[in-house]
C-alpha cells in the first residue's frame, strides 16, 4: 500500500512555539515526594533533589512545566512553601485526600526548574482563593525588591525575581470535583478580575484561562463562550485538557481518538474566533492544552486507595506499545494546530501518568511514551508545512475517515532539516511513503527511526526498556521525493538534510 503526502516550502502552518512540549507537575501521589525529591536517596543532590530524575527530565526535553496542579491548586496556599522548611505548616490535601507536607515550595521548585532547563508555568488558586492571593503571588516573584511581597523573596534567598512569564487561572473550575468550583458567570468574573489585577502588578506576564475540563461536559462550549466574554481583553490563553483510555480493547478506535483531539481544537479555535467577532476584537486568543495524555490503567487500583497518605501511589499507569502509538498521533495532531496551540503540557511528569517512573530507594525508568515525546521535542522545532496526504481510511467505532497514516512535516529553517513524524495506524500493511518535497533541494536522509514490531501491551519496566527507538534502513531519496517503508503499527521519525537558500 502507498502513501503520498505533498508540502511545500511556502506553505506553512506557523512556527512552533516550543511550550508545545510541555508538561505538569503537581503534588499529587509520587510526583514531586518519592519522584523528583528523596532526600536519603543515593542519588540525591545536597537539597533532596534526586539527580537520576533531572538527568532524564533534561532528556525528554521537556521545556515548559505546569505546577504545582490541578486539582490540588484548588486547596492550596502558596505562602505554605516559602520560609525555613521546619515552619511549614503539614496540611491536608483535599484534593486527593492526602497530607501535604510543603517541604517543596516555590524557590525549590524553581531552582529545580533552572537545573532541568524547564521554565515553570504557575498556576493559581482560584478555588478557595482570589485576587489577593494572585496579586501577592506574582509580587514575590515577579517585581525587582522594595516591596513587602518583593522584599520577603529576597529574605527567603532569591535577590532576582523569578520572571516567571506564564500563569494559569486556576484549574478546572467548571468541575464538580474542583474546590470552589464555579459557574461560568462566577468564574469569568473572578477570572477577569484577577487577570486584570496580576497584569497591573507586572504587565508582561501571560495568562492562561480556564476552559472546559473536558469535551463532555454538559456546559462545554457555552463555558468557554461565556468565560471569554469576561475575559476576553485581559487574558492570552485559553486552556483544553483531554485524557485518553483503551478501556474496549480497540486498537482502531483507539489509535483514531487523535482525530477526535482535532475536532476539539478545531472546536475551541471556533469559540475564541465567535467572541472575537462578536466583540470586534482585533485580538486574538491562542490555546494551551495544558493538560492532555493516556490514563486509564491505574483507575480501579485508585478506587481502593486509602486517605490522608503522604505521597501514595496514585495514577500510576504503566504505558504500553500500543499507548506509544498513540501518544505519537496526540503529539503529530498538537503540532498540525501549532498555528493555535502555543501552549501543550504531557500531564504529567515523574510517576503520576507520567513518562518517567521512579522507585523509591531505587532506579529511575523511562516508559514506551518516553521516546516519541523525546523524539518530538528534540528535533520538532521550526516550521510546521501545510501537506496533502492521499492514503487509504477506516471508520471505527466513533470515528470516520481515519487516515491510516497520522503525520507531520516540519522545517528546520536553522539546520536546513525536514523532520516528519509519522504514525501507521495499520495493524497488518507496510505503507510505502512518498514525500514530494516541493521547493526543496534534498541532500539526504539523516536518521530514519522506528518504534515498532512490539506486542500492543508490552511495557518497559525498571529493568528493561524493550520499547525503544531502533534505527530503520529502509529509507531513500529520489530528486526531491523522500521514500519510507513505514511498517504495521509504527511511530517514526525521520529527518531529512535540505540545502538552504
Ligand atoms: O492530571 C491529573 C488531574 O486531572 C489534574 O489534577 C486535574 O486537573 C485533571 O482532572
Amino acid at each position: 500500500m502507498k502513501a503520498k503526502m505533498t508540502v511545500n516550502r511556502a506553505f506553512t502552518v506557523s512556527e512552533i512555539d516550543s511550550r508545545i512540549y510541555g508538561s505538569f507537575l503537581e503534588h499529587l501521589g509520587r510526583a514531586v515526594y518519592g519522584g523528583i525529591y528523596e532526600p536519603g536517596h543515593k542519588n540525591a543532590d545536597n537539597k533532596g533533589f534526586r539527580n537520576d530524575v533531572k538527568a532524564l527530565v533534561k532528556e525528554l526535553k521537556t521545556s515548559f512545566i505546569r505546577y504545582p496542579g490541578g486539582n490540588f491548586v484548588s486547596g492550596y496556599n502558596w505562602e505554605d512553601g516559602i520560609g525555613p522548611v521546619k515552619n511549614r505548616p503539614k496540611r491536608l490535601d483535599l484534593a486527593w485526600s492526602t497530607i501535604e507536607t510543603n517541604e517543596v515550595g516555590l524557590h525549590e521548585i524553581m531552582d529545580w526548574s533552572e537545573e532541568v532547563n524547564a521554565e515553570i508555568n504557575m498556576a493559581i488558586n482560584l478555588g478557595s482563593r482570589g485576587i489577593d492571593a494572585a496579586r501577592n503571588i506574582v509580587e514575590y516573584c515577579n517585581h525587582p525588591s522594595g516591596t513587602y511581597w518583593s522584599d520577603l523573596r529576597r529574605t527567603n534567598g532569591a535577590k532576582e525575581p523569578f520572571k516567571i512569564k506564564t500563569w494559569c487561572l486556576g484549574n478546572e473550575m467548571d468541575g464538580p470535583w474542583q474546590i470552589g468550583a464555579k459557574t461560568a458567570e462566577e468564574y469569568g468574573r473572578l477570572a477577569a478580575e484577577s487577570a486584570k489585577v496580576m497584569k497591573l502588578v507586572d504587565p508582561s506576564i501571560e495568562l492562561v484561562v480556564c476552559g472546559s475540563s473536558f469535551i463532555k461536559m454538559p456546559t462545554f462550549a457555552e463555558w468557554e463562550a461565556t468565560v471569554l466574554e469576561h475575559t476576553y481583553e485581559h487574558i492570552d490563553y485559553l486552556s483544553l485538557h483531554s485524557y485518553y483510555g483503551n478501556q474496549k480493547n480497540d486498537i482502531k478506535n483507539y489509535l483514531a481518538m487523535s482525530v477526535g483531539m482535532d475536532r476539539f481544537i478545531k472546536s475551541v479555535t471556533a469559540i475564541c474566533d465567535y467572541i472575537k467577532a462578536k466583540k470586534h476584537s482585533k485580538k486574538t486568543i491562542n490555546l494551551s492544552f495544558d493538560e492532555w495524555n493516556i490514563w486509564y490503567h491505574s483507575h480501579e487500583k485508585d478506587s481502593k486507595n486509602e486517605p490522608w497518605q503522604k505521597a501514595p501511589p496514585i495514577l500510576e499507569d504503566i504505558y504500553n506499545f500500543e499507548d506509544a502509538l498513540l501518544l505519537g498521533c496526540l503529539l503529530i495532531t498538537l503540532l498540525k494546530n501549532c498555528d493555535r496551540v502555543k501552549i501543550a503540557c504531557l500531564a504529567q511528569l515523574v510517576n503520576v501518568i507520567a513518562p518517567i517512573m521512579t522507585e523509591t530507594g531505587g532506579s529511575a525508568w523511562r516508559q514506551t511514551t518516553f521516546f516519541p515525546f523525546k523524539q518530538a521535542a528534540t528535533y520538532g522545532h521550526g516550521t510546521v508545512l501545510r501537506h496533502n496526504l492521499d492514503v487509504a481510511v477506516y471508520d471505527s467505532e466513533e470515528y470516520s475517515d481515519v487516515p491510516l497514516i497520522e503525520s507531520v512535516v516540519i522545517h528546520n529553517e536553522n539546520d536546513n532539516e525536514i523532520t516528519v513524524f509519522a504514525v501507521n495506524r495499520s495493524e497488518e500493511e507496510n505503507i510505502e511513503f512518498l514525500l514530494t518535497l516541493q521547493d526543496f533541494v534534498v541532500e539526504s536522509v539523516i536518521e530514519f527511526s522506528e518504534i515498532c514490531g512490539f506486542d500492543k501491551k508490552q511495557t518497559n519496566t525498571v529493568n528493561s526498556a524493550p520499547v525503544e527507538p531502533k534505527d530503520s534502513e529502509k529509507s531513500s531519496v529520489d530528486g526531491n521525493i523522500l521514500k519510507a517503508i513505514l511498517k504495521p503499527l509504527s511511530w517514526n521519525m525521520i529527518r531529512v538534510k535540505v540545502c538552504g537558500e
